[in-house]
């Protein structure tokens, strides 16, 4: 049962409720007039701390699909968090008016710490250099639809790999199935954290800085920007951004059907010149985030509403 349940992290559901997520995210996409009133009367809270284009977008337009509502901030300048409210208390406040809250924050934890103190379901929508749960339910839903199963699968994760909230997440959730190697492609800096590789259990999995030598061997290519706004130093960043760019040339490696995946937004570490490529999924990847978040939505407001077969 997920009504009224909080999202922080993707294994706070069972890969049954994940499934049951997905049924219902195909079936979003197959007959979207179905589910045009199903939030009717149902308002959605967006507390973004830290910019955003697609989650925010996305779960606005998957709410408005659904025929609910939508408030909320953009940046904690407009709102009283900048007059030094608590997070216990604004989303206290925010649990007065509304019937569900996604929260992007740029500390660790925020999310977490606020579920604590919420009545109504609280999405993670991404805390800092920790985890992105509903990104984790897209990427999942797009892997889904273009291979048979999760298992059996070599998937490479290529970028920022230390601050990458996305990475972090979707290794999480992918190590619950079965039979899935892992290549961790970074430059030495941003390799992925140990705390991460130590939870792989007995999976495969190794890391290296050369994209050349994983591509040939991958299923799933999984590409990350470098994150500015993670680094302290703005040197470092300018010495490591453009470390992957990939190209044609480089594409000509790998498996005429491995699947090329980005969180988005990218900087320069994907060269348009591919985007016409069958294997590039990434803007599609970005239109299932919607109707992933459509079938979230409904799952958690759950008993609520009627969902009509
Ligand atoms: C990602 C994020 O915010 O972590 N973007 C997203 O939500 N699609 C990745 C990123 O910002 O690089």
């Amino acid at each position: 049962m997920l009504k009224g349940r909080h999202l922080i992290e993707p294994n706070d559901f069972s890969l049954e409720e994940l499934e049951e997520i997905f049924t219902l995210a195909d079936d979003i996409i197959k007959q979207p007039t179905k589910y045009l009133d199903i939030c009717k009367g149902k308002l959605l809270a967006t507390l973004f701390y830290e910019p955003s284009t697609r989650t925010r977008f996305s779960f606005e337009a998957a709410m408005l699909r659904l025929g609910g509502q939508v408030i909320g901030f953009s940046e904690p300048s407009s709102s009283s968090v900048s007059k030094g409210e608590s997070i216990a208390d604004t989303i206290r406040t925010v649990g007065c008016y509304s019937d569900i809250a996604v929260m992007r924050h740029p500390k660790e934890g925020a999310p977490k710490l606020a579920s604590k103190y919420s009545n109504i379901p609280v999405i993670n929508a991404g805390d800092g250099g920790h985890q992105h749960p509903t990104q984790t339910l897209t990427d999942l839903l797009t892997i889904r639809s273009y291979k048979k199963s999760f298992s059996n699968n070599v998937i490479g994760l290529c970028g920022d790999l230390k601050f990458g909230r996305t990475v972090h997440s979707l290794v999480k959730a992918l190590s619950r199935y079965e039979n899935i190697k892992f290549v961790f492609i970074s430059p030495p800096e941003l390799k992925i954290p140990s705390y991460i590789t130590e939870e792989l259990g007995n999976h495969e999995f190794y890391q290296t800085s050369s994209l050349e030598e994983a591509i040939p061997e991958l299923d799933i290519l999984y590409m990350t920007r470098i994150q500015r706004e993670r680094f302290f130093n703005e040197e470092e960043y300018l010495r490591l951004k453009g470390y992957y760019i990939l190209d044609h040339d480089k594409l000509k490696q790998a498996k005429k059907d491995m699947i090329i995946l980005h969180p988005l937004p990218r900087v320069d570490e994907i060269n348009s010149e591919i985007d016409d490529d069958p294997r590039s999924v990434y803007f599609k990847q970005a239109r299932y985030g919607m109707f992933v978040r459509m079938a979230l939505i409904v799952k958690l407001l759950g008993g609520d509403i009627d969902v009509k077969n």
